[in-house]
C-alpha cells in the first residue's frame, strides 16, 4: 500500500496580510517540484490571500478550524460557506491548542470533522497525549479515545478522506521531539484503532501525520518510519527554506 506524503504547515495565530504574502511568494518556488502533497493551514484573514497566491501551484490552503453548523448564532465562528468562498480545501481540527484553551472536546471535533466531510474538506484531525498522559501510561488509551470520537458516525468512504495527524502535546513548539520509534509506535497503534474501526483495507488508505518539533533536522527520520505519511509543521512551517527542506525530506 503506497500512501501518498503529504506535509502541512499550521501557521497557527501568525502573519499578517503582508507577511503571509511574502512567506508564500518564497515558498511557491522552493515546493514547486515537490513529490508530496503540499498545504499550508493558515488564520482565517489570510486564507483568501493565500488562495489567490496559490492558485495554479501545487499548494494547496487550509483554514485551521471550521464551525459544525451551517449559519446563525454562533459568534466568532467561520461556516463552511464562507471557508469554501474564500479557497479553503482543508481545514485542521482538534489541535491540542484548541482543545487546551478553547474548550474543544471529542464531541465537536467529531460533529466539525462531520460538518467538514459533509461540505467537501479534507479533514486533518489532531489527536496525541500530555506529557503527564505519557508519564502515566495512558498514550494508547488517549489516542484510541480520541480517533473514535473523532470518527464516530464517519463512514469508511469519508474516513479515507481524512488524515489524521498525531501530535503529542509534550512535543509542540517545545523543540522536543518525539523519536522517530515512539512516533511510528503511536502512529502504528492509531493505525490500528482505525482498522477495528473501519477494517484493514480503509485503514491502510488512511494517511496519519506526525507533529511536533519536526522540521529539516529530523523530517527524513521521521518520514522514514512505516506507518509515518506525512509532517504538521508548526514553528518551522513559518520559514520558507524550513518548510521547503520538510517538503523535500527525501532530497
Ligand atoms: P511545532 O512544529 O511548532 O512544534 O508545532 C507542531 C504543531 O502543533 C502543528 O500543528
Amino acid at each position: 500500500m503506497t500512501r501518498k506524503p503529504i506535509i502541512a504547515g499550521n501557521w497557527k495565530m501568525n502573519n499578517t496580510k503582508a507577511q503571509a504574502s511574502e512567506l508564500i511568494n518564497e515558498l511557491k518556488p522552493l515546493v514547486k517540484d515537490a513529490e508530496c502533497d503540499v498545504v499550508i493551514c493558515v488564520p482565517y484573514t489570510v486564507i483568501e490571500t493565500a488562495a489567490k497566491l496559490t492558485a495554479g501551484t501545487n499548494i494547496k490552503v487550509g483554514a485551521e478550524n471550521i464551525a459544525w453548523a451551517d449559519k446563525g448564532a454562533f459568534t466568532g465562528e467561520v461556516s463552511a460557506a464562507m471557508l469554501k468562498e474564500v479557497g479553503a480545501e482543508y481545514v485542521v481540527i482538534g489541535h491540542s491548542e484548541r482543545r487546551q484553551y478553547f474548550g474543544e472536546t471529542d464531541e465537536t471535533v467529531n460533529k466539525r470533522t462531520v460538518q467538514a466531510l459533509k461540505e467537501g474538506f479534507k479533514p486533518i484531525v489532531c489527536v496525541g497525549e500530555t506529557l503527564d498522559e505519557r508519564e502515566s501510561g495512558e498514550t494508547e488509551k488517549v489516542c484510541k479515545r480520541q480517533t473514535e470520537g473523532a470518527f464516530a458516525g464517519i463512514s469508511a468512504a469519508d474516513a479515507e478522506k481524512t488524515v489524521v495527524a498525531y501530535e503529542p502535546v509534550w512535543a509542540i513548539g517545545t523543540g522536543k521531539t518525539a523519536t522517530s520509534a515512539q512516533a511510528q509506535e503511536t502512529i502504528s497503534y492509531i493505525r490500528g484503532v482505525l482498522k477495528s474501526l473501519y477494517g484493514a483495507e480503509t485503514a491502510e488508505k488512511i494517511r496519519i501525520q506526525y507533529g511536533g518539533s519536526m522540521n529539516p533536522a529530523n523530517a527524513k527520520e521521521l518520514m522514514a518510519q512505516p506507518d509515518i505519511d506525512g509532517g504538521l509543521i508548526g514553528g518551522a512551517s513559518l520559514k520558507a527554506p524550513d518548510f521547503s527542506a520538510v517538503v523535500h525530506f527525501d532530497k
